[in-house]
């Protein structure tokens, strides 16, 4: 069906986000067609920039970030971008922004705020004061979402009291991702997997998301926050909970969401001495990635020394029916070795060897489904060496490549995500009470970190992390999955 014009009025129009994701999606959308080709864009920041000064910004960010963009398309886009300068404590920025959107009363109204979260509650006030917020308004929130439960919990409320929680989409860019979307497709949508989804069948599930980029600009940002808040508290916990749920009975409404929800409340605290076994937290000291060599996280910052983690792994625990004694390894961090993220469900080995040889290879079945760098879906196997000699048996993996088997790469997480803000659609948008659910067995964690006076492990930049997390998982028998073995 065809949407009403949508006025994207983004605070935070002027920084990395909206240069490097928000406009590029908002323009493929719009250049594909649907988007309303009247929709606009309304930047605000302090940046005391004009309209043609803006698109001259947008202009040059789009030809880095879009460069195949077509030149119509793109001159056409940039007639719909203004500029507007707000300081948030001044009236003149409101009245400002008011006399820019108020034809549109009758259009949809989607306030992104791309800011830091400290502003959202003013924001949002300030917004019902200047009587900005129409029936058909939205607000989009950026992570994170707090600190710690309180912030969140403040947060949550600030907002609230001007947008009905049905108006509030709360972004995890991973759910936008096609990668995501179709681990729910795989189970859901296929007979063979939901079968063997539980503890009877499955050994261990790992998920990993690995990058290769360090901090470099955002260490300001980065070193208050560090990888449990800034991946951990959100995007694993969302993966994790889109492996973990029962089957919603819709991919609709709020019956994903509640699902989540379950997961999340069920998740075995870690706290006090629970942390120290199950938890390592690491720093990357230098090194070498890509064939370059990088600074060690400290050299990044301006104070020189940090207990920031910039590396996390942990075992987490489902305590529910379905996942009883299954363990739950989590891992993400900053230069590693490769940028691979992934879920690895691996099964139970089979109870008994039928092919016994000291020529034979016996592996238990593992299904990964990758989200980055490419999205794809492998399920290793076991399968007969061909020749005469007997049953050699070898490992095989069956794999699947999206953008091979559809002839087409996968559009960018904020480009779904924001139709489905437009459409008000908030399957993929995390819900007030996960954003505290995730806080509450992330916060003890966290803390019991900053309470001790260990130092985070330190991890040679461009290796898989610190040994110590080689460990957690070696302790149990286990080893982690590395792409490309
Ligand atoms: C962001 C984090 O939410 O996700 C960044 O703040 C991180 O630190 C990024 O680099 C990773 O996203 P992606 O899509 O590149 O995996």
């Amino acid at each position: 069906t065809e949407l009403t014009p949508s006025d994207f009025v983004i605070f935070g129009g002027t920084g990395d986000l909206a240069f490097r994701k928000l406009l590029p999606a908002l323009f493929h959308r719009m250049s594909d067609g649907q988007l309303p080709a009247s929709s606009r864009v309304v930047a605000v920041s302090r940046a005391g920039l004009d309209d043609a000064g803006y698109r001259d910004k947008v202009g040059s960010a789009l030809e880095e970030f879009v460069p195949e963009a077509d030149p119509a398309d793109l001159a056409h886009f940039l007639t719909r971008l203004s500029h507007v300068t707000l300081d948030i404590d001044e009236q003149a920025g409101w009245t400002a922004l008011a006399r820019a959107i108020e034809d549109g009363a009758n259009l949809t109204r989607v306030f992104y705020l791309a800011v830091g979260p400290a502003l959202f509650g003013t924001i949002c006030q300030r917004l019902a004061d200047n009587y900005l917020v129409t029936s058909e308004s939205r607000v989009v929130l950026e992570k994170p979402i707090g600190t710690d439960i309180a912030s969140a919990r403040a947060i949550n409320d600030a907002v609230d009291a001007v947008f009905d929680e049905s108006r509030v989409f709360r972004i995890d860019h991973y759910l936008g991702k096609e990668s995501v979307q179709n681990l729910l497709v795989t189970r859901f949508a296929n007979a063979v997997f939901e079968p063997l989804w539980n503890a009877q069948h499955i050994d261990h599930v790992q998920i990993t998301a690995a990058e290769t980029l360090g901090v470099g600009q955002r260490a300001g940002y980065y070193d208050h926050s560090g990888a449990m808040r800034d991946m951990v508290q959100n995007h694993l916990l969302q993966l994790l909970c889109l492996v973990a749920m029962e089957p919603p009975s819709a991919v609709a409404g709020e019956a994903v969401r509640n699902e989540k929800l379950k997961v999340l409340q069920a998740l075995k605290p870690l706290t006090g001495d629970d942390v120290a076994r199950a938890a390592v937290f690491g720093q990357y000291a230098a090194g070498t990635v890509g064939g370059k060599p990088v600074p060690a996280y400290v050299e990044e910052l301006e104070a020189g020394a940090s207990r920031t983690e910039t590396f996390v792994a942990i075992r987490a625990e489902v305590s529910n029916w379905r996942w009883a004694g299954v363990p739950f390894y989590l891992r993400t961090g900053k230069r590693l070795a490769a940028r691979a993220s992934e879920i690895v469900i691996q099964f139970r080995p089979i109870p008994h060897p039928m092919f016994p040889g000291e020529d034979t290879v016996t592996e238990p079945n593992r299904l990964v489904l990758r989200l980055q760098p490419d999205d794809s879906v492998q399920l290793h196997l076991m399968a007969k060496e061909p020749g005469p000699g007997g049953y050699r048996t070898r490992p095989v993996s069956l794999d699947l490549n999206f953008a091979q088997a559809f002839g087409a790469p996968s559009p960018e997480a904020y480009e779904r995500l924001l139709m489905d803000v437009v459409r008000g659609n908030p399957t993929l948008f995390m819900r007030r009470d996960e954003i505290e659910a995730a806080w509450q067995w992330a916060q003890p964690i966290i803390e019991h970190h900053a309470a001790s006076d260990l130092p985070p492990a330190p991890y040679e930049a461009g290796t898989t992390g610190p040994a110590e997390a080689t460990a957690l998982i070696e302790r149990d028998g286990r080893s982690w999955h590395e792409s490309n073995v």
